[in-house]
């Protein structure tokens, strides 16, 4: 027997599942494609709170549970919007898409770290849609001593960066997101401001304690529903230190495990 309704109707969509999530697919693909078309016109009115622009993108990119939430988007773009100068991201996803657009409209290099092929496949599709131009390196991740990160193409990048945004590598890596400052601290340019997500995570906030002391840095907790970690790195960061290597620094296991198992208290205030 075929079905009493017409192809396409509501009803049709209701009694078939794969209907319904045929037409579900399309109708976020739309809403992602319009909201993309919004926010490459004008970011800064885009992520105002109240537009559908984010919730549309992130319906649309469809990785519940991994893609980041409007406020960090939101923030990031602001950072974006300031930066003076290169932005490297770690880890990729929707942000990378965004970030990337207005740092390609304010002609700022945008560089993205990834270790996984399929995520930076996805990436590069919509990147190469919507004519973005984003430096993606895609390498597995590195075993450094003690901790494992990605590896970045140091001798290809920028001398300096003024902006890291920092969503990866993912929470079971060895060590974390502890990499970024003993991999590319001698790329981290006097008054550059670390974004590190997560850190309603404690072991996040362990790692923006160690960075705080290592760079050093000044660090402030974003309050919100996922908070973040702004630091910004002090002009005596670029004083070389002992063990530095190629700009790699070998942190011993037990120093690190030491400084990672160490308390945080107070880290949770408003700034420190
Ligand atoms: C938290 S995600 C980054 C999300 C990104 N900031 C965004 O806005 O979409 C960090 C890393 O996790 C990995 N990842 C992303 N989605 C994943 C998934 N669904 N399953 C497993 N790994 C994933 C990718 O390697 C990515 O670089």
């Amino acid at each position: 027997m075929f079905p009493m309704y017409p192809p396409g109707s509501i009803a049709t969509t209701v009694r078939f599942p794969q209907a319904r999530k045929w037409a579900r697919r399309a109708f976020d693909a739309f809403k992602f494609e319009r909201a993309m078309r919004r926010f490459i016109a004008d970011p800064q009115t885009a992520v105002r709170s109240g537009s559908s622009v984010l919730p549309d993108l992130i319906d649309g990119w469809g990785n519940s549970g991994w893609s980041a939430l409007d406020e960090y988007l939101r923030v990031g773009v602001e950072h974006v919007l300031q930066a003076d100068g290169a932005v490297v991201e770690c880890g990729t996803g929707l942000s990378t898409l965004l970030f990337g657009a207005v740092a390609q409209q304010r002609g700022v290099e945008y560089w993205a770290l990834e270790h996984l092929p399929e995520w930076s496949e996805k990436l590069s599709q919509q990147l190469a849609r919507y004519g973005v131009s984003v430096q993606v390196s895609t390498r597995p991740l590195r075993s450094y001593v003690g901790f494992d990160w990605y590896d970045p193409p140091l001798h290809e990048m920028p001398p300096q960066f003024s902006l890291v945004i920092c969503d990866g590598p993912p929470s079971r890596t060895v060590g974390g997101r502890y990499g970024l400052v003993p991999v590319m601290r001698r790329r981290l340019k006097p008054g550059c401001i670390i974004l590190l997500d997560d850190a309603e995570r404690e072991h996040e906030r362990e790692v923006a304690h160690l960075w705080q002391s290592e760079l050093p840095a000044t660090a402030e907790y974003l309050d919100g529903s996922k908070p973040l970690i702004r630091l910004k790195v002090q002009p005596s960061a670029l004083k070389e230190r002992t063990g530095l290597s190629h700009g790699i620094r070998t942190t011993s296991q037990e120093t690190r495990r030491t400084v990672l198992g160490a308390s945080v208290e107070g880290f949770a205030s408003s700034s420190t």
